[in-house]
């Protein structure tokens, strides 16, 4: 489970401080797949990269599997980091001179996994993902759906508890969208990842359980009746 507890983040923009996260408390339970959703600018990156660990708050404790990270050293933080998260962003980040299956492989190899291991794990999930033809492939001639899927599979290989998407579906059209986003939602399934989804999409945030509404610095717990008027399927 996650448990986040007067979180709060102020950054300072030219000696001006910018209080973004004023006071967040929300629950997140193990194989939860929840939106976290809200209009430009209201701080829904802020809140994944401290979630995820990648930015910490300036106030307030974040409980992941009942251990408070932030009281961790810099070493422990980023071993929890490797070892148990996942991350998908709207860009994809991957390495446009190297195939497919060297993308997905390197998170493996970094841990310390064989060769061997590493591409057979690499390539049990780009098989899940949908990518069988694709291993040797490099990213820079693959569409923009299928670069989001091997996105998805670096992410995913090492099979982490919990998988932090930000607006991964944002650069795509919609048809590729959804398909990204079934994805999400079968893996969430075949292994129990929790998932946590920052999105403009009306109809994903819809999908899910509940969604997160993050609204002057504050959240809110928001059913999918609940979603419209709260500045989600806005652009931006
Ligand atoms: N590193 C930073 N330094 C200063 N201000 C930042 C930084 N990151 C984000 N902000 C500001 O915090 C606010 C929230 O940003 P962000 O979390 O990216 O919002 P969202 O993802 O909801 O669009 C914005 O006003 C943004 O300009
Ligand atoms: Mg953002």
């Amino acid at each position: 489970m996650i448990a986040v507890k007067g979180l709060r983040k102020t950054y300072s923009n030219n000696g001006l401080a910018v209080e973004v996260l004023k006071d967040l408390n929300c629950k997140v339970y193990p194989g939860e797949i929840i939106g976290v959703v809200g209009a430009s600018g209201v701080g829904k990156t802020t809140f994944l990269h401290i979630l995820g660990t990648l930015d910490r708050p300036t106030a307030g404790s974040v409980m992941h599997f009942g251990e408070n990270v932030f009281s961790w050293s810099d070493a422990g933080i980023s071993r929890f980091r490797n070892d148990e998260l996942g991350f998908v962003f709207q860009f994809h980040y991957l390495l446009s001179e190297f195939t497919a299956l060297e993308n997905v492989m390197m998170p493996c190899l970094m841990a310390g996994e064989s060769w061997a291991r590493s591409s057979e794990m690499a390539e049990e999930i780009l098989v899940d993902l949908g990518l069988q033809e694709r291993f040797m492939h490099r990213i820079g001639r693959l569409s923009g759906g299928e670069q989001q899927r091997v996105a998805l599979a670096r992410a995913m290989v090492r099979k982490p508890r919990l998988l932090l998407a930000d607006e991964p579906t944002g650069n795509l059209d919609e048809r590729t969208g959804n398909r990204v986003a079934d994805l999400i939602f079968e893996l969430n399934r075949r292994y129990g990842t929790t998932v946590i989804i920052v999105t403009h999409n009306l109809d994903l945030a819809g999908r899910m359980g509940r969604s997160i509404g993050l609204k002057d610095g504050r959240t809110f717990d928001l059913e999918p009746s609940q979603l419209k008027g709260f500045g989600v399927g806005q652009d931006g």
